[in-house]
This record gives C-alpha cells, sequence and structure tokens, in this order.
C-alpha cells in the first residue's frame, strides 16, 4: 500500500526511514536479541540510547549548558499543569500571552495552583494576530512569564525569540515548533513541548530547563511532581516511556542529518510560502485571516467561502491520498500542518489539488 500524505496536527508524520528504521529493528535492536520496548530502562542498551539521545537533543537545538533537559511523561498539558506547583509560590502571580487555544488551555491548567494574569490577549481579534508588545501588561511580581510559540489551532505563530527581558523567566510551549527554525534558548528559563509533532510519537514530552529554576522551591507536591527529581534521576526517577524515547532519539538523528534547524526553517519556509500562496492566490476560494507577520509556518488553517464544499474536500483529499486536513472543531474549514517531516514535494501535491479542487469547484 502507498504510504499517504498525512497534513494532520498531530500525532501527525514521522519520515518514512525512521520508521523503517525501527521496523528493521523491531525483534532485535542493537544485537540485544530484543526489543527496544522488552528492555529494562536500567540496563546499559537503554542507559546508553538516553544519553545519546540527549546528547542528540543538545546538538539539534543548541541547548546551552545551563539548561537542563527531561525525558517526561504526561504531555505538555500535565506539564502546564505542574509548571505553578514547581516554580510558583502558592497563588503567586504568573504572567500568560493568550495568544489562540493552547495558550488559554496553559493557563486553565495552572489556575488551581497560581494567581493567573492575562498579560494581552488577542481573543477580542479571534486570535488573527499577536497582541503587540505596547499592549502588553506584564506583573512586576510574577513567578514567570508564559507564551506559545505556535498556537496549533490558530495558526499563529511568534515570529521570533521573544526578548521577554528580566522582571521573570519566559516559559514557552514550543509544542508545535520545536526545531523547526534555529532558537536561541539561552532567552528562556524553559521551552517544553509534546513530541508528537516535530520530534516524533506521542507519549514523551521534552522540557527544556535552566538549572537555577530547578531549585525553587514551588508548592506542596509528591516528588514524581517534582522536576527536579526527574533531572537528578536522568528522567528515571520512574519507568519512562522507552520506545518512545527510541523513537524521539531517532527522529532528532534524522533532522541532524537533514541539515539541522537552519535547513528546517529553509525547507518550513518555502512550504509554508506555498500553501499560503495557493490560499491568497485563490480570489477568495480559499481564505486565511491571520494577519501576515503572525502567520504559523508549521499550521495553516483555511476555510473555503462556501462551507458546502467542505465534505466534498475532504472526501476527495482523502481519495487523492492526503489525509488530516479537517480544521479542529474550535474553528472549523480546513487545516494543514506542515512539520519538518513532511517533505516540500508532498506539499506541492497538497497545493496541486488545491487548484484543482478549485478549477473543478470554482
Ligand atoms: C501548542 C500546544 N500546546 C499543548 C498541547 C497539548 O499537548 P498534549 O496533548 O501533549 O498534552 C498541544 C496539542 O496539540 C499543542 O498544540
Amino acid at each position: 500500500m502507498a504510504r499517504v500524505l498525512n497534513f494532520s496536527a498531530g500525532p501527525a508524520v514521522m519520515p518514512e526511514v525512521v520508521l523503517r528504521q525501527a521496523q528493521e529493528e523491531m525483534l532485535d535492536w542493537r544485537g540485544t536479541g530484543a526489543c527496544v520496548a522488552e528492555l529494562s530502562h536500567r540496563g546499559a542498551p537503554f542507559m546508553a540510547l538516553a544519553s545519546e539521545v540527549e546528547a542528540d537533543v543538545r546538538n539539534l537545538l543548541a541547548v546551552p549548558e545551563s539548561h537542563a533537559v527531561l525525558f517526561l511523561a504526561g504531555g505538555a498539558t500535565t506539564l502546564q499543569a505542574l509548571l505553578p506547583l514547581n516554580i510558583a509560590k502558592q497563588g503567586q502571580r504568573a504572567d500568560y500571552l493568550v495568544t489562540g487555544h493552547w495558550a488559554k488551555v496553559a493557563m486553565k491548567q495552572a489556575a488551581p495552583a497560581a494567581d493567573v494574569h492575562v498579560v494581552a490577549s488577542g481573543e477580542a481579534g479571534q486570535f488573527r494576530s499577536i497582541p503587540p508588545r505596547s499592549e502588553w501588561q506584564r506583573s512586576p511580581d510574577a513567578a514567570y512569564f508564559h507564551v506559545t510559540a505556535n498556537e496549533t489551532i490558530h495558526g499563529v505563530e511568534l515570529p521570533d525569540d521573544i526578548d521577554a527581558g528580566t522582571s521573570a523567566p519566559l516559559i514557552a510551549d514550543f509544542s508545535s515548533n520545536i526545531a523547526s527554525r534555529p532558537s536561541d534558548l539561552s532567552r528562556y528559563a524553559m521551552v517544553y513541548a509534546g513530541a508528537q509533532k516535530n520530534l516524533g510519537p506521542s507519549g514523551i514530552t521534552l522540557a527544556i530547563i535552566r538549572k537555577d529554576l530547578l531549585e525553587r522551591r514551588g508548592q506542596p507536591r509528591a516528588d514524581i511532581l517534582t522536576w527536579a527529581s526527574h533531572a537528578a534521576q536522568g528522567s528515571m526517577l520512574n519507568t519512562p516511556p522507552t520506545w518512545n524515547w527510541y523513537l524521539l532519539g531517532l527522529c532528532v538523528r534524522w533532522m541532524i542529518e537533514q541539515g539541522g534547524t537552519a535547513e528546517f526553517a529553509r525547507r518550513n519556509g518555502e512550504k509554508s510560502a506555498l500553501v499560503y500562496a495557493a490560499i491568497d492566490d485563490s480570489e477568495g476560494f480559499y481564505r486565511n485571516d491571520v494577519v501576515t507577520s503572525a502567520r504559523s509556518r508549521m499550521n495553516i488553517p483555511f476555510v473555503l467561502h462556501d462551507a458546502a464544499l467542505d465534505a466534498a474536500f475532504l472526501a476527495e483529499s482523502q481519495a487523492a491520498g492526503l489525509i488530516g486536513l479537517k480544521g479542529h472543531k474550535a474553528i472549523g474549514g480546513m487545516r494543514a500542518s506542515l512539520y519538518n517531516a513532511m517533505p516540500v514535494d508532498g506539499v506541492r501535491v497538497l497545493v496541486d489539488f488545491m487548484h484543482d479542487f478549485r478549477k473543478r469547484h470554482g
């Protein structure tokens, strides 16, 4: 069976060579005579893998020595709930820049353990732009300042690493654009990402945390909810998601071999430009209302001029081998997610389909 082109927002497309390698190694990984998923995380083969993957993550993302790298279970959402417990005092202010659905989720998860404060929100404008910096109202005493680097549903992306100033540690949700371009991680006290978009499989979450943050007392919580304890144990405080860790490692190695984040920035720029051109040059047949400066390179939501065509668009695209194009229910329409593992040629097929569909239904 031919593989489809998968434009899903996550879990998402993974590099075919990675899947083939996993298939080849499934029954006998590195001469162990066992699948990596069958082996103890404390045994030498897996311990070696864990340190290789950390080294590769540090290499790919240029992680500064000042930061620890953690591989956690629970997804980005759990991490958002643990954030105030780990680094804020009970009821302390925590600042949030609200740029879309996922920023709101992050704030909601933190709300039971912090005095969450909206620095600025794009909601009145239906999240079609990023609130200008001149309108941000930061709290002088905030435990941290949280931003969402890319809004997977609304298709809004911070154009670059932001300069948060020095007043509070900057925390960024990189779930849907990690490794999509070079990033200066020294500007962030912490970045985190569920792996199921640019880093491979669901079930594992990467957290990159400045070590001094791990020393914060935070709030009463169990050891298993404490990032400092995970860091002290090499992310093996309890049984980690070993299979996911392994697959993440293969994806990270693949990204390094492909040329790293600079090369993916180039490809992602090219891919997103192709899709935005197909939308903008369609004389209103397709529409994306995000202001140009805030348009995401990773997730491109768009609507058809007549919603009655949605079902035909989805059925015909699926029949053409293009899957995962249905938009999130929060905003409807369509969405094309163009993560690192989606090749430029795959996007050309999508764009050709969009032109062809318009010709037939326009
Ligand atoms: C930007 C962003 N943050 C957080 C999440 C939630 O991640 P998880 O499902 O891993 O908890 C998602 C999921 O799509 C996301 O896109």
